[in-house]
């Protein structure tokens, strides 16, 4: 893996004086984003529909560069999508002529061959049966409610053990109870692979309780309004979701949220 021979930094990424602007429509998504994410944090992306989190991710995987400003992964700049990450989309989008063992598999085949997403089966099944849709490996994605494709995608981002995932809204298509144990599954996965997690969501409490920092976004165009740490002690169970210091910071994230909506009080 070429990132084997680079001095590695100790941020995984670094943004500064970030902008971009869509030529169609001359829309600017975003203005002047900087961020410092360490490795193995969880970073929550917050903010109004359209302020730019999905076109934040799209920069930081590499495939959409931005008009201004600079994104360093672990210490080089960021210059086309890089091994190290695995980038989920806002749509999980599964092939319809693979089945979900076959969809899950898939980056392995195109990294390593045939035979190497063959010998990947077992690890697949296992990943399908943690998020509790081994039942459904030979289904085919039209057979798959939405948050079962959502999950079978994120089965797909694992398989490679990437070391930064990229997360736009992951768990939108899942029932709460659903999303909450998949919270916690991701945040296993996490730490203990000492993974560095961006993850976009729509939910306060969600955005609370993954992470260690949420960035609370403004309306477009999108800039950070304000950055909350989240210093609740790990590991976060669903006790959790009832700790009065916990209700604390999902009200600071909301009032953040709240001075940056744009609606003028309305
Ligand atoms: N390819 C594109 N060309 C032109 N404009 C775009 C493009 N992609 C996004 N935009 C615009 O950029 C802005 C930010 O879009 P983006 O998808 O990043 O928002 P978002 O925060 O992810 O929204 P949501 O929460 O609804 O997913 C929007 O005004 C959108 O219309
Ligand atoms: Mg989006």
């Amino acid at each position: 893996m070429s990132s084997m021979t680079r001095t590695r930094s100790e941020e995984t990424y670094a943004v500064s004086g970030l902008s971009h602007r869509y030529p169609a429509g001359d829309v600017l998504a975003l203005q002047g984003i900087d961020m410092v994410l360490p490795k193995g944090s969880v970073t929550a992306l917050i903010g109004p529909s359209g302020c730019g989190k999905s076109t934040l991710l799209n920069i930081l995987s590499g495939l959409l560069r931005p008009t201004d400003g600079g994104v360093t992964l672990f210490g080089s700049p960021l210059t086309g999508p890089p091994d190290e990450v695995a980038h989920m989309f806002q749509k999980a989008t599964l092939l319809p002529w693979r089945t979900t063992l076959e969809n899950v598999v898939l980056p392995i085949e195109i990294r390593d061959g045939k035979k190497a997403a063959k010998a990947a089966y077992g690890k697949a099944r296992d990943l399908l049966r943690m998020v509790g849709i081994g039942d459904f490996e030979a289904a085919y994605p039209q057979a798959l409610s939405g948050g079962m494709a959502q999950r079978a995608a994120i089965c797909r981002m694992l398989i490679t053990e990437p070391e930064v995932f990229l997360l736009d809204e992951p768990f939108g298509a899942l029932d709460e109870l659903t999303r909450e144990r998949m919270d916690i599954e991701l945040l296993r996965i996490a730490k203990d692979s000492e993974a560095t997690v961006v993850l976009v969501t729509h939910s306060i409490p969600e955005s609370v309780f993954l992470s260690d920092r949420v960035y609370a976004m403004s309306a477009r165009p999108g800039r950070i309004e304000e950055v909350i740490d989240i210093d609740l002690p790990a590991p976060r169970t669903l006790d959790t979701f009832s700790d009065p210091h916990f209700v604390d910071r999902v009200g600071q994230v909301r009032r953040a949220l709240n001075r940056g909506h744009g609606y003028d009080g309305q």
